[in-house]
């Protein structure tokens, strides 16, 4: 196919819009899509298969609507669908498109900024299972040492608008906490989910000053600007006239009204099926 289409982003729901949000700041220019499949979040607490059939079904969707390159701006759908989406599935769809994750460009930033090599990872149940972070980060640090804790109350708190509220005190200590113990040396700790940012100022209250935490939104929108200018046979494929579109597979009005919280601007939202 010769045409230009969008950037497709998809996201399990919403969280991935604090991704676009970042992703449309550095690359202004672009014309993107956002597919958020709101109608079966959560996925973090899903098995791989069911996690890799509703990712695979989004990114055919995205393809479909004209997408050459999609971002799957979900740390769970990056952890258990990615790998066998590029390696089986594209190949017969179409060896041209291209889908890309959230997990590498963040562990390539932990390598960067960690000095005690010890790191934390703050993830959903599903995320945390996968030890897709762990695999990639063995890859390209050997010698770093991983910690790991789910925090399965974080997301369901943030979608349901509760993430100033004192049951967020209560679940942000509970799992950070448990963290440190696991972890008293660790100087960097990536929010690999894409909700988490929401509750970025209770998780710095908890964590000691000396810890930086890693958000994803400006290291993958970053990685995606290299990406471009590495690939200008891709970048030649997307379109540029600056436009947004939101897809999502919940009501179009249930979206709009929860939209704010994770993304400001003009909000065009579609309700579509998969
Ligand atoms: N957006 C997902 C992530 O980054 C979390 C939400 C979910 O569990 O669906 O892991």
């Amino acid at each position: 196919m010769n045409t230009i289409g969008p950037i497709g982003v998809f996201d399990s729901g919403y969280g991935g819009l604090t991704v676009l949000s970042k992703i449309i700041s550095h690359l202004p220019e672009y014309d993107y899509i956002y597919l958020g499949d709101n109608a079966r979040t959560p996925y973090g607490t899903r098995s791989f298969e069911v996690v890799y059939e509703y990712t695979l079904q989004s990114v055919r969707r995205l393809f479909d609507m004209g997408a050459h390159l999609v971002i799957l701006a979900c740390n769970t759908a990056s952890a258990k669908a990615l790998r066998t989406i590029q390696q089986n599935d594209l190949p017969g769809i179409d060896p041209d498109r291209r889908v890309l994750g959230v997990i590498r460009p963040s562990v390539e930033k932990v390598g960067e900024l960690s000095v005690t090599r010890h790191v934390g990872i703050l993830g959903t149940a599903g995320t945390v299972q996968s030890e897709s972070y762990l695999l990639e980060i063995r890859k390209l640090f050997p010698q770093m040492h991983v910690f790991q804790e789910a925090c399965p109350m974080w997301v369901p708190l943030v979608e349901n608008n509760e993430f100033n509220g004192k049951g967020a005190d209560y679940f942000v200590k509970k799992n950070v906490d448990a963290l440190l113990a696991k972890a008293p040396r660790m100087d960097t700790v990536i929010l690999a989910c894409t909700h988490y940012p929401l509750l970025l100022p209770k998780i710095r209250e908890r964590l000691p000053e000396g810890v930086t935490i890693v958000e994803q939104g400006n290291i993958v929108a970053e990685s995606l600007k290299d990406y471009l200018k590495r690939h200008p046979e891709m970048n030649a494929k997307c379109s540029k006239k600056g436009t947004v579109k939101f897809y999502t597979t919940e009501s179009a009005e249930k979206f709009r009204q929860t939209v704010g919280l994770f993304f400001s601007g003009d909000v065009q939202v579609e309700h579509i099926h998969l």
